[in-house]
């Protein structure tokens, strides 16, 4: 099997808010993309094999003091490279040409004069691109054309055609660029010379031979949150090592309606997972009964999980290897891409933190993933489209849902509605143009009627948010006509609930979750 890493892509972060957007592009087109820090020797770059190297943009100007530089060995190899604003910024500099900061710069969209159709514009339709810079190019040097020019006469593409060296003032990664996709596609495949054999299907492969090398005749522990990340790592291991992956899934008794026997029927009937389902369910609601602080809820969940995890883990007898679903923004946020390459445990795991004191060699299957291949890795693997496409869900569960004390009648409660509503997003084919929705339950009783009779009950809100990553997010303008299915079947079937709220609360200033 070739190498899928091969003629690749290295990015060197110059700081841009669109690193991370690059690297996911050049992946959409099947080109393996890897971020890496702008000191990065070229030995280094060279010795992983890329078929090309884009330089990123970033905040500074490249006579800031400190402005972050790069090896410059880069322009004596014949490596070809895309220099994406600031990263063009450095292209043209370092050979001869002229950056200066005249003007006021541009920002957002603009409209380009394409010179030559060929090379970086072959096949370019529209002329739209999106701009972010102050800096631009005054003095075009040897050996380099001007491609394109922006309508405020700046110059926006050039390229070195005898070093195969292309630079845009441009964000060709931005979505706002219409056709910037097929910009890197005509740099990736047609100047340079990468292998679009990033695929879910090899990597499978390369996945299960890798695990196989690793774990050997070891056995593995799988621990599965019914988060799709998770949930593919146990369908990845049981296709590497079989039964010798021992999934392991608590639930706490906080989870969605049917959420536990939906992930294990998937993967246990759909897949053939050796996965086994705990109930500590009352365990955790001893623990949490009488609690209110959100933070002291939060604490009692995440401990619990902890101790029933080492309990369970030590009942299966020896396992060396543990393997969980870190990604990649993982990895780049713990300091990979800043050249920290070492293995952490991570203590943001999505079920809530494992035991310090476990020692086990980790295996980390999705680590060089986007969230998005792994959901095609996961379809790939046959895992159900239900439980791919499932919005994320916190570790505490309803735990973080139920404001005050956590009960079991408040807990029915909360599934049942919370399951009419996501049955309704589904009905009217909204599920898929949210990022998470979810409902929660607020143990205030307000007065209602329901045909002759006078009502007493909780309030439900509602929420539904867009976001990339869950720093951000901006509230879902749901239709109205779905808003009112949802309140009156919710208010009329679920015995508990007599009035529905919808949370209109971005974040910044909210936060996603109620607690
Ligand atoms: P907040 O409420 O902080 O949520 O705006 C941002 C995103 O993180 C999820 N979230 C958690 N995920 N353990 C998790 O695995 C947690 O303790 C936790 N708290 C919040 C939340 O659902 C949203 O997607």
């Amino acid at each position: 099997m070739s190498n899928i890493y091969d003629r690749g892509v290295v990015i060197l972060d110059f700081g841009s808010q669109y690193t991370q957007l690059i690297a996911r592009r050049v992946r959409e087109l099947n080109v393996y993309s890897f971020i890496l820090p702008p000191e990065t020797s070229m030995d280094k770059i060279l010795s992983l094999n890329p078929g090309a190297l884009i330089l990123s943009g970033g905040p500074s100007s490249i006579y800031d003091q400190n402005a972050p530089d790069f090896d410059q060995k880069i322009l004596d190899i014949d490596l070809p490279t895309l220099g994406i604003c600031y990263g063009l910024h450095l292209l043209i500099h370092y050979s001869g040409g002229k950056v200066s900061s005249k003007g006021t710069g541009e920002y957002g969209f603009a409209n380009i004069n394409i010179f030559e159709t060929e090379n970086l514009f072959k096949g370019i339709k529209s002329p739209g691109v999106w701009m972010s810079h102050g800096d631009q190019v005054t003095k075009v040097p040897k050996g380099w054309d001007v491609l394109a020019e922006s309508s405020n006469g700046v110059i926006a593409a050039m390229m070195n055609k005898s070093r195969s060296l292309v630079a845009t003032q441009f964000h060709p990664e931005v979505h706002h660029t219409k056709d910037g996709l097929k910009m890197l596609e005509n740099f990736l495949l047609k100047i340079a010379d990468c292998q679009p054999n990033w695929t879910a299907g090899n990597f499978i492969n390369e996945q299960i031979e890798k695990i196989r090398n690793f774990v050997g005749d070891g056995s593995v522990l799988t621990g599965v949150s019914g988060g799709v990340d998770s949930t593919v790592v146990a369908a990845l291991l049981h296709k590497a090592v079989g039964n010798r992956s021992h999934a392991v899934i608590i639930d706490h008794g906080l989870m969605r309606k049917n959420e536990v026997s939906e992930c294990v029927d998937a993967l246990s009937d759909g897949l053939g997972v050796n996965i086994h389902a705990y109930d500590e369910s009352k365990i955790f609601l001893s623990k949490l009964k009488g609690v209110l602080d959100p933070e002291k809820k939060r604490k009692i969940i995440g401990n619990q999980f902890i101790y029933s995890f080492d309990r369970i883990a030590l009942s299966l007898g020896k396992i060396e290897f543990l393997a969980q679903g870190t990604l990649y923004p993982d990895k780049i946020e713990s300091g990979v891409s800043k050249g920290n390459t070492s293995h952490v445990i991570k203590s943001h795991h999505n079920v809530g933190g494992l035991p310090e004191n476990m020692e086990f060699k980790l295996v980390e299957p999705l680590d060089k993933l986007f969230k998005d291949e792994v959901r095609k890795v996961g379809r790939e693997l046959g895992l159900p489209s239900k439980l791919i496409n499932r919005h994320p869900f916190p570790g505490p569960g309803l735990g973080v849902r139920i404001i005050g004390e956590i009960t079991q009648e408040r807990i029915n409660i909360l599934q049942k509605a919370d399951r009419i509503y996501m049955d309704i997003l589904l009905e009217d084919n909204i599920y898929d143009k949210i990022w998470q929705a979810f409902s929660v339950l607020i143990p205030v009783k307000t007065v209602g009627v329901m045909g002759d009779q006078r009502t007493y009950e909780n309030l439900l809100a509602i929420r539904a948010v867009n976001s990339t990553d869950g720093m951000t997010a901006d509230w879902f303008d749901m239709p109205s006509e779905t808003l009112s299915k949802i309140s009156r079947r919710i208010v009329n079937s679920v015995r508990g609930i007599n009035r529905v709220v919808y949370d209109i609360t971005s974040k910044p200033p909210g936060t996603i979750e109620w607690e």
